[in-house]
């Protein structure tokens, strides 16, 4: 098939893990993990079968958002190790044959930033200030209403009385992108990282760099608690401005500069796919999050929606879709469609629905577990946004890997060692070790899953057809030699799949019976 979705460049159809560095694996026994914990659990990313991995923020950073308020954008923060450990981990992981994404914070530094620290002492009308957004507040009040997304105000006064504006917490200062300086800056660190190899980068808030002239207020008050409402609305004035458009076209024409299909996939919590599609116009970023599957609920009227307009959105612009079921700001995704065994048998039917989709998958670590969203006790709870009043805040998806064992820190550390966050006592089951060994395991079905999509991939094309079974259940033909045609059955009752013959993957063992699959359950067909 001349258009086989194995050709192009090697993200388009790449599964990505993604690597929350604090809790994938420890190797310094201080409770935090780093990069040579990652780069001793390559082996297992490989085995797994991803094509990629995307590491969460390992510069310096006082840690005030852990690690996405960034002190030195060239260099990595002690907890994680030094450079010698990143470039370890870069070569190791390409000898494995996956690919490297790093995250750049571009809306945002630490307040222990150089430039911040400069600004801090310079005048009120300095260029030191001018490289952030400092304003003269309204009499004692600060200069007009914006929130900052993990509640409270979005200024913080200094002592000679000018405000300065972090959308984020006080420790992240936003920059100001009309000024040169920043964009040239940003260039260079760009620049640095593809120098060292990395194969591309993840853009933290990429809708909110550049801010409507005049930060106007906004109309209508906004109540703290709801964090992804928070990044996700388009009408304020300090997300998905035009402008921002213009950084990404610098970025594109930077990366090619370089071999090698290097690549930029935008977080752009926006209103809608149309938005989001603006952002991979083929002048932009390479791919985008796609964060609609993950904001709607088990149930197969909303996944066809999401699929029909992200297509009608992606499709205009040439790009490829990108399909997210979780990442480290959202509760899991077990959970989020009802926890314990139902909630794990969904999860693992919208995997196989995910996997048979054309376009890039992205995997949070602890997906490929089956792991749910713990409820961290208060007094363990580290997250800003928990500080600033939104909420229970995000803790509960980060808690770290279990890797073996059969008690905290399950291999996450050495034995004895309390990790960052506390891990529940009843995980032994989910351990990488321990599911290893069971055919049914959720880790299993992923290794079987990820095997299956490689092999299949080059007789796939990219032409996709959403087929009409019924209210409840979602079936995707992807057309091939043969086509792949996935049954996810969101429904209370059997859905007959004997027409489609004998399954070639099922989300679970007993899923397809008398030629009938099991509600909230999934199976793949060759046809
Ligand atoms: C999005 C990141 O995913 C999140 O973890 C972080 O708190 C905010 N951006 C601010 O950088």
């Amino acid at each position: 098939m001349s258009s086989a979705a194995s050709a192009g460049p090697w993200w388009r159809h790449a599964v990505c893990y993604q690597i929350y560095v604090r809790s994938f694996a420890d190797s310094n026994g201080d409770g935090v993990g780093d990069l040579a914990g990652i780069t001793s659990r390559l082996p297992y990313l490989a085995e797994l079968g991803v094509d990629a991995i995307w590491l969460t923020p390992f510069y310096r950073s006082p840690q005030a958002d852990h690690g996405y308020d960034v002190a030195d954008y060239r260099d990595v923060d002690p907890l994680f190790g030094d450079l010698a450990d990143f470039d370890t981990m870069l070569h190791t992981a390409h000898e494995h044959g996956l690919k490297v994404i790093v995250d750049v914070v571009p809306n945002h530094s630490s307040d222990g930033h150089a430039w911040f620290r400069a600004a801090l002492s310079a005048d009120p009308d300095s260029p030191e200030r001018a490289r952030y957004v400092f304003r003269d507040g309204r009499g004692d009040q600060p200069p007009n209403n914006w929130p900052s997304v993990f509640g409270g105000p979005a200024w913080t006064q200094v002592p000679d009385g000018q405000w300065y504006l972090h959308l984020f917490d006080t420790g992240q200062p936003d920059f100001d992108w009309d000024n040169p300086d920043v964009g040239d800056e940003f260039e260079s660190v760009l620049r640095f990282w593809l120098d060292r190899g990395v194969d591309g980068f993840r853009v933290d808030v990429a809708h909110g760099m550049v801010k409507e002239p005049g930060l106007p207020d906004l109309l209508e008050p906004v109540g703290a608690g709801d964090l992804e409402a928070a990044m996700s609305d388009t009408v304020r004035p300090y997300w998905d401005q035009p402008g921002v458009h213009e950084v990404y076209r610098r970025w594109n024409r930077v990366l090619a500069d370089y071999p090698g299909d290097r690549m930029a996939i935008g977080e752009a919590w926006v209103v809608d796919a149309a938005a989001m599609a603006q952002y991979v116009r083929a002048d932009e970023m390479q791919q985008v999050f796609n964060f609609h599957w993950l904001e709607a609920p088990w149930s197969a009227a909303a996944f066809r929606t999401v699929i029909a307009e992200t297509y009608a959105a992606v499709d205009p612009v040439g790009a490829t879709p990108t399909w997210v079921l979780s990442n480290h700001d959202v509760t899991r995704v077990v959970t989020r469609y009802g926890g314990g065994d139902v909630g794990r048998s969904r999860a693992r039917a919208a995997a196989l629905a995910e996997l048979a989709l054309p376009g890039s998958a992205y995997v949070y670590q602890g997906e490929e577990l089956g792991l749910e969203q713990v409820d961290v006790p208060e007094q363990a709870r580290t997250d800003p946004s928990w500080f600033r009043g939104s909420g229970p805040g995000r803790d509960g998806c980060r808690v770290p890997m279990p890797w073996t064992g059969n008690r905290p820190p399950y291999g996450f550390s050495p034995d004895g060692v309390a990790s960052w966050l506390p891990m529940p006592p009843d995980w032994d089951s989910l351990s990488v070790a321990h599911q290893s060994d069971d055919p049914d395991s959720t880790l299993t079905f992923y290794r079987r899953a990820l095997a299956v999509r490689r092999e299949l991939l080059g007789r796939l094309s990219d032409q996709l057809e959403v087929i009409d079974r019924g209210e409840d259940v979602l079936v995707l033909s992807r057309a091939g030699e043969p086509a792949l045609v996935c049954v996810v059955n969101c429904g209370t009752v059997g859905a007959a799949v004997v027409d489609l013959g004998a399954p070639l993957l099922t989300s679970e063992a007993a899923a397809v019976a008398d030629g009938m699959l099991a509600p909230d359950t999934a199976a793949w067909f060759r046809a």
